[in-house]
């Protein structure tokens, strides 16, 4: 297990954001939460998070979404475990352009948690 999470590290790979622990996710939300909430239609400077897996980026309608997430919501990127850890590794790089104006999670276990949290919170 401990080899296997030096590999993943050094090939720059995640752990698989199903492997994050949800309760622990709910402390690494606090860094989300002045900018996001999980009720419907409840915008703050982000947007809602309320059912954001498996729906394509930036597609609330209502929300004022940066050029950079609408064209890749438009080129097809869908919200998953995966795409939601790239983004958060580093949101200005994965969409150019971002309006999330936000350093990202460098520890790839804070993602997974914080993955794990926002799937169960945001479930419809
Ligand atoms: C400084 C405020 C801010 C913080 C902090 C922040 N976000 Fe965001 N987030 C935004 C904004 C603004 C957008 C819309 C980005 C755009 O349109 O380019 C966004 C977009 C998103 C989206 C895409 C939503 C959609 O409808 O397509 C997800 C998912 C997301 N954020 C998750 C997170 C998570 C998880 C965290 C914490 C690790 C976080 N954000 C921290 C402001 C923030």
């Amino acid at each position: 297990m401990m080899v296997f999470g030096l590999t993943a590290l050094q090939a720059g790979a995640a752990p698989a954001a199903e492997d994050g622990d949800w309760r622990q996710g709910r402390a690494v939300f606090a860094r989300c939460a002045s900018c996001h909430s999980f009720t419907e239609g409840q915008h703050r400077f982000g947007p809602s998070l309320h059912g954001v897996f498996d729906r394509k980026a930036g597609t609330i309608p209502g929300y004022p979404y940066s050029e950079g997430m609408q064209a890749k919501g438009a080129a097809g990127l869908v919200w998953t475990a995966e795409t939601m850890n790239l983004f958060l590794t580093k949101p200005g790089e994965f969409i150019p352009k971002t309006k999330m104006n936000y350093p990202g999670l460098p520890d790839a276990q804070d993602r997974a948690n914080v993955i794990a949290y926002v799937k169960r919170r945001a479930a419809k």
